[in-house]
């Protein structure tokens, strides 16, 4: 049930991000949940709400925040970290992924329930 009115909550959020229908996948919020999955989910939770293995949660995370970590391992001027390690690393390969998984986790309310 509760795995459910997850996938709803998706969902929706997915479709109030593209502001009309689709869910074909072919939209930047789907292909960054493909990214994220393929890339970031052996450190980071497969649900960016919640801490992973490794990673802290990453759900809310802005274009800024996720080009700096993902393609240098910084992070914008000003910004505080989760965490001070320095364990993730750098994937300059993403590059033309980013707008994606940012549009993805942006989509995501980190305060929302999981
Ligand atoms: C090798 C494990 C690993 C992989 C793979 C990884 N990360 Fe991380 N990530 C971390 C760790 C650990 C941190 C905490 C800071 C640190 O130690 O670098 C982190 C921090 C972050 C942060 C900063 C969170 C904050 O607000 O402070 C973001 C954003 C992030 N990761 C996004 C991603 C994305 C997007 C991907 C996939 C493209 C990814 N990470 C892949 C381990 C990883």
């Amino acid at each position: 049930m509760a795995v459910r009115s997850l996938l709803l909550g998706t969902s929706l959020l997915a479709l109030a991000g593209l502001g009309c229908g689709g869910g074909d996948g072919d939209d930047p919020v789907s292909r960054g949940r493909g990214a994220y999955l393929a890339n970031c989910v052996a450190c980071h939770s497969t649900n960016p709400k919640l801490a992973g293995p490794l990673g802290p949660e990453v759900a809310g995370s802005s274009r800024e925040l996720v080009e700096a970590k993902v393609l240098r391992n910084t992070y914008p001027p000003g910004y505080s970290p989760k965490r001070n390690t320095r364990a993730m690393v750098p994937l300059p390969h993403l590059e033309e992924k980013i707008e994606d998984i940012a549009a993805y986790l942006g989509s995501i309310s980190p305060s929302s329930i999981p």
